[in-house]
């Protein structure tokens, strides 16, 4: 069985990482257009380094939460993929060893050149500083894909979503184009859950399995749905 879970910010909501549209979390504080865009950080890079430092040093700070380590759960009845919006690490830290991120990985750096996507640097700790340099002599920046730049991984999450079984979607308000599209991807015979609290506000093809729950418990579900059908439980 070929299992690809396509992960968004409620994901990691449970483990005290804001999503995007809470109206009380960090994020509500700033404008997108101050700190996730290549203006932002032509206009103010310090600003936005500034910006996600705070976000990587509380990333750091968290722990993978339930739904995270029932996703390294699915391992033992599938070959599974997860293609995350997210840009925290906590996938990898529950243990899922195929992770493919779509809008990057803060706990990376990249340079602000222009060849930024020819290689990503890990960044000990939370802060990269103004003045750390790439080695092409320019300033490095989080290896975050702002609002406005390509998704260098947008066609080998397709083609993943393209080839799975198994879809499930979770914690996206399926808002941020074009990650929202590749739901569309998948096969007429594809077997398609989407968990969200909010998913009956949420527009989906309707042969989709809606769970209106939260991360930990669409994923319990699930995965006994998963372990039924794989006659596993
Ligand atoms: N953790 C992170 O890395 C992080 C955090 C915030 C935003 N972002 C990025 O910003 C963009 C926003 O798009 P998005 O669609 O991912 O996020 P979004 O904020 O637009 O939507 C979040 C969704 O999560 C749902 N949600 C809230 N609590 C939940 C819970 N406990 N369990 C499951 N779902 C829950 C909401 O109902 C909503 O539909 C993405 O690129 C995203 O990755 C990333």
């Amino acid at each position: 069985m070929k299992i690809v879970v396509f992960s968004g910010a409620g994901m990691s909501a449970e483990s005290g990482i804001s999503t995007f549209r809470d109206n009380n979390g960090l994020w509500a504080n700033f404008k997108i257009e101050e700190v996730a865009t290549p203006h932002a950080w032509s206009n103010n890079p310090e600003m936005v380094q500034s910006f996600y430092n705070q976000r990587r040093k509380q990333i750091i700070e968290s722990s993978p939460n339930e739904a995270h380590k029932l996703i390294k759960e699915l391992e033992k009845i599938g070959d599974v993929t997860v293609v995350t919006q997210n840009i925290d690490d906590l996938h990898e830290r529950a243990g899922s060893k195929h992770v493919v991120h779509l809008h990057g990985n803060i706990r990376e750096a990249k340079s602000s050149g222009p060849n930024q996507e020819a290689r990503y640097y890990p960044i000990d700790g939370w802060e990269l500083k103004m003045g750390d340099l790439c080695e092409d002599g320019f300033q490095l920046r989080p290896h975050v894909v702002w609002f406005g730049e390509a998704v260098p991984n947008l066609e080998v999450a397709s083609n993943l979503i393209t080839a799975a079984s198994v879809l499930i979607v979770i914690g996206t308000s399926l808002q941020v184009y074009p990650a929202a599209g590749l739901i569309h991807s998948a096969a007429r015979n594809c077997t398609k859950f989407l968990i969200d609290p909010n998913a009956d506000q949420l527009q989906i093809p309707s042969d989709f399995i809606v769970l209106n729950e939260t991360a930990s418990e669409g994923m319990l579900q699930c995965l006994g749905l998963l372990k039924e059908k794989s006659g596993l439980s």
